[in-house]
């Protein structure tokens, strides 16, 4: 089945927005520090990567990439960082490059990785695409279809997950029982999760595939976020 891209729409406030989903790319209250408070701090990061060899992270919704730069600028300024670092984000609905360079000239801070990601930017065809930075040590996979039917074939060992599909309420079979349980399956032990929704219907699917959950404050006007831990195959 052909992709159906996104159209790149704002909200008033200028907050990216999803016709097809009506729901907001990222909080009106900053996209980058968003990444830096949710995804990469809920999930023990830069720290959990430093001397590693290679550190695995999945991501469901791919989006502005606004959550791959911020994490491939994080790795960048940290001395300690891995050697390879590997981002695997599944995406039904891609922007078409000229709709990301316009939403990502918002933040000046990614411009030049932003420009390497749009110079490698696959043609928007379902699919697995490879994309090699600096020098093949930031890899980033991108899976070009609905990541229900693609999550259960993929084989990797992920060290930390990023869930961040849309409201549960508008987009849930994103959050699902069985798509709780497909993180589950390529979760390394101790691995890590981390999202700003804290719904109970969340929260239940992923203690279900044995994701201990844990509140966390949320990030700007939110109270609460979500992390999690993969107990499965913990020896004490
Ligand atoms: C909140 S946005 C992600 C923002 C993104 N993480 C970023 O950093 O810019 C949610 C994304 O999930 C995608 N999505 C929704 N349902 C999906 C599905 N079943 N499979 C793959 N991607 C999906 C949407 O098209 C959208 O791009």
């Amino acid at each position: 089945m052909p992709l159906e891209p996104a159209c790149l729409t704002h909200a008033t406030d200028g907050t990216p927005v999803s016709e097809i989903y009506g729901d907001i790319y990222h909080s009106a209250a900053g996209g980058h520090a968003q990444a830096r408070h949710v995804f990469l701090a809920g999930n023990g990061l830069p720290a959990r990567w430093q001397g590693r060899e290679r550190f695995v992270i999945l991501e469901t919704g791919f989006g502005l990439g606004l959550n791959f730069l911020a994490t491939w600028l994080a790795w960048r300024d940290d001395p300690q960082r891995c050697q390879e670092l590997h981002f695997i984000s599944f995406e039904k609905h891609p922007f078409q490059a000229t709709d990301l360079a316009l939403a990502q000239a918002a933040w000046p801070e990614f411009a030049l990785l932003a420009e390497q990601l749009r110079q490698h930017w696959p043609v928007l065809q379902p699919g697995v695409y490879r994309l090699e930075f600096d020098s093949a040590r930031v890899v980033l996979t991108l899976v070009f279809g609905d990541a229900v039917d693609t999550l259960p074939r993929l084989a990797t060992a992920v060290d930390a997950f990023y869930l961040d599909g849309f409201s549960p309420a508008r987009n849930p079979e994103l959050w699902s029982p069985a798509l709780c349980r497909s993180l589950a399956r390529v979760a390394v032990s101790g691995a890590t999760l981390a999202t700003w929704s804290v719904a109970a219907s969340v929260r239940q699917s992923l203690a279900a595939a044995q994701f201990d959950v844990e509140k966390r404050p949320g990030f700007a006007g939110k109270r609460q976020m979500l992390v999690a831990r993969y107990a499965q195959g913990d020896s004490g």
